[in-house]
């Protein structure tokens, strides 16, 4: 008897159980997963250190207040950055199918993207933003021209820039949230640091993972290639240009 009263309450325990964990699940999906941006939740701090000691440049003042300035023009590359982050990550996805790791990385990190391409693009829908001809800037472009041309360097090259285009996102979100004026953009911005942050060690990590030689030095050359690309003049004002010049 007694056996059966602590089998049932067990059982009972572990219905409990298991409705708390779908429960949980479930508020995890509004919360973070949410095309609407008010369901999101916004974590209060995010530690940005490892993104600022891995980047060689600070974003400086007048990017930030062009890009205020500019503000729909940033808001569309944005959308277009989330939207080439998950066809770059899908390229990968079909080049390189023997690492499970990467993968499994590549997958969530397509997922993601797409979802941050719906959040932004319903963000345009609500300010009544059409979609407009932009160009492409010649940050992604300045970093692709480095890439080495034989295997396994091109992929450890593309997986390492794609590091450094996901930490400067990171970088420039926060430096965004910190002075827009728009509540509900800057908590949005505030929103994508924990899973941009997480790119950008992902990416690192199968960089490393993946490379049979050590790839600091390739690191510190990419890192020089891209704080140059962002400190020196551009004239363009995108998502990742340089000094406006
Ligand atoms: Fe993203
Ligand atoms: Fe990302």
């Amino acid at each position: 008897m007694a056996e059966t009263m602590n089998e049932e309450s067990m059982n009972k325990k572990g219905m409990n159980k298991e409705i708390v964990n779908k429960e949980n699940v479930q508020a995890n999906l509004i919360e973070e997963d949410s095309v609407d941006i008010a369901q999101l939740r916004t974590p209060i701090k995010v530690d940005l250190s490892a993104v600022y000691d891995f980047l060689g440049a600070r974003t400086t003042q007048e990017w930030v207040e062009a890009a205020i300035a500019n503000l729909p023009l940033i808001i569309q590359d944005h959308a277009n950055c989330e939207k080439k982050a998950a066809g770059t990550a899908m390229n990968l996805l079909f080049r390189y199918e023997f690492s499970y790791d990467l993968q499994r990385k590549l997958a969530q990190l397509i997922r993601e993207e797409m979802l941050h391409y719906e959040q932004v693009l319903g963000i345009m829908h609500e300010r009544g933003q059409e979609w407009e001809y932009l160009s492409a800037g010649r940050y992604a472009k300045g970093m692709l021209k480095h890439k080495r041309t034989y295997e396994p360097a091109a992929m450890v090259d593309v997986l390492i820039i794609g590091a450094f285009i996901e930490a400067r996102s990171c970088e420039r979100f926060a430096a965004l949230a910190e002075v827009i004026d728009d509540e509900r953009l800057a908590k949005y911005y505030r929103y994508l640091l924990k899973s941009e942050s997480r790119h950008f060690e992902d990416y690192l990590a199968l960089a490393q993972s993946l490379s049979e030689d050590n790839i600091d030095e390739r690191v510190a050359f990419f890192k020089a290639v891209e704080a140059e690309l962002i400190a020196s003049p551009d004239t363009e004002l995108r998502f990742h240009s340089g000094a406006p010049a």
